[in-house]
């Protein structure tokens, strides 16, 4: 209840200092999600009723970019690369074999709310591909072994903060 006020503020913040910009919904949804970690399914009507645009129009934008998540993220957020360089170095594997270990479709978070996969574009690291990201840590030159080894450093990382 209370992280549902707090959001409900949020938006209504955002929506106060913004809503007049042009072009305002992009920014609007960019500062919610940076400040929430996700856009809550309330705030879009509350977002089409200060912009003057209907429900399924500011739907239609949050879906269609998949920066945006209507959900919170689980604790660690896991990014593949899947540029060029990376692709050509066996991100598509390596993608596959994510969503295998951690039970999980891109985009999608684990049961227990531990992982988030996601696919990105390009981590600088292109040199070193395949890449990826834990928590904005980047890895380098991956395989499925160093994948499964990153995940089990990182769930004994959080085994030992309880
Ligand atoms: S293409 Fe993957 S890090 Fe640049």
């Amino acid at each position: 209840m209370e992280n549902t006020l707090a959001a409900t503020a949020a938006v209504r913040a955002v929506l106060a200092r913004r809503m007049d910009e042009p072009g305002a919904l992009l920014p609007i949804l960019h500062e919610l999600q940076d400040t929430l970690g996700h856009i809550p399914p309330d705030a879009v009507q509350e977002i089409a009723g200060a912009l003057n645009l209907s429900r399924a129009e500011v739907h239609g934008v949050i879906t269609f970019y998949h920066h945006f998540r209507t959900e919170p993220a689980g604790r660690h957020v896991v990014r593949i690369c899947r540029a060029e360089a990376c692709q050509a170095m066996g991100a598509d594997e390596l993608l596959v074999h994510a969503q295998q270990r951690l039970g999980c479709a891109a985009h999608g978070t684990t049961k227990d709310g531990a992982f988030t996969l996601e696919p990105a574009f390009c981590l600088g690291l292109c040199a070193s591909s395949p890449a990826m990201a834990i928590d904005d840590e980047p890895h380098a030159r991956m395989t499925p072994q160093a994948f499964d080894a990153l995940i089990h450093e990182t769930q004994g990382l959080q085994e030992a903060k309880r």
